[in-house]
């Protein structure tokens, strides 16, 4: 890459002017008491068993990963986690067919299938350290620091989703900042790192909202976010990307998913609804047969190479 910022990809979905109505887009169709807090930012109060599903799934995948039973109390679970870093343990993905089958359920009955052709997977659970852990600021690219995910290598189409489920979510949140069309081309590059872009991006304006549990926020890939960390304790969250263009037209595909930071190949077609996949080796069957049926041949071979191991 050469100097710190580079035009991301997906340059047709990259006007001011498109993304100021890009997520009133996806708000219209939802038929829930959507607010929309910023052109760029909306909130979305869930359904109690949406919740109360999501929180079960993340547990289970959690405590799955810390090798205790699923039916471990979640205080108990905030507690273990205090104070270590999670790591997510390889059998514990059982657990993220049930929690992507959660998903879609809940984005069908918000009619997103009318904004996105596909989704992330898998769907990311997160573990929130209040306190950072030493040297995390150090990183290329840490979440506490003013950025975009685009900065990152992600497609610049993207609509992001955060789903706050538990724990201290009153000092362990996000915090979105305005994203003006003075500094809007910085959103939408790529960079080698936060720190540079961010030094680009300069003083942007925080967008005032809540934090709360049992909503969804959905914001546009070109938003400007930062984790913020003011107290202790662990914050339990779930959040992925939807996409706007079709995953596989981008030209660079092939290249871009074999790049180390390159999030390609995280993205599949949304799935058919009702959601027909018990484990993701039927997922990948699917998305193989699609492709093929569509003519895209050489990504579904690419497809099947990259899960060789699954
Ligand atoms: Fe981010």
């Amino acid at each position: 890459m050469n100097g710190p910022l580079m035009p991301a990809n997906s340059a047709p979905y990259a006007s001011f002017e498109e993304r100021q109505v890009s997520i009133a887009r996806v708000a219209k169709w939802i038929p829930r008491d959507v607010v929309v807090v910023d052109p760029l930012l909306a909130e979305v109060p869930l359904l109690d068993a949406e919740v109360a599903d999501l929180q079960r799934l993340a547990i289970g995948f959690i405590t799955h990963s810390l090798g205790i039973s699923a039916e471990t109390d979640p205080a108990e679970v905030l507690v273990r986690l205090d104070g270590q870093p999670f790591q997510a343990a390889r059998k514990a993905h059982q657990w993220l067919i049930p929690l992507e089958r959660s998903i879609c359920g809940m984005l069908r009955a918000m009619q997103v299938d009318r904004s996105a052709l596909a989704l992330e997977y898998p769907i990311n659970v997160r573990v929130v350290h209040g306190t950072p852990f030493p040297d995390y600021d150090k990183r290329i690219y840490p979440t506490t620091s003013v950025h975009t995910d685009i900065w990152a290598g992600e497609p610049a189409d993207t609509l992001q989703a955060l789903i706050p489920l538990m724990g201290n979510v009153q000092e362990n949140f996000c915090q979105w900042y305005e994203a003006d069309r003075e500094r809007f081309d910085i959103c939408l590059s790529n960079s080698a790192d936060y720190r540079s872009a961010n030094e680009k991006l300069g003083d942007v304006r925080a967008i005032s909202h809540t934090f709360d549990i049992g909503k969804l926020y959905f914001f546009d890939g070109a938003l400007p976010h930062q984790t913020i960390k003011i107290g202790k304790g662990i914050r339990i969250s779930l959040d992925f990307r939807l996409r706007r263009l079709f995953p596989y037209a981008d030209p660079n595909w092939m290249q871009r998913m074999r790049r180390d930071k390159g999030a390609y190949d995280r993205y599949y077609l949304l799935p058919p609804h009702p959601y027909p996949f018990k484990t993701f080796a039927e997922k990948l069957d699917h998305e193989i047969e699609v492709l093929e049926a569509l003519g895209f041949s050489a990504f579904a071979g690419l497809r099947r190479e990259e899960y060789d191991d699954v």
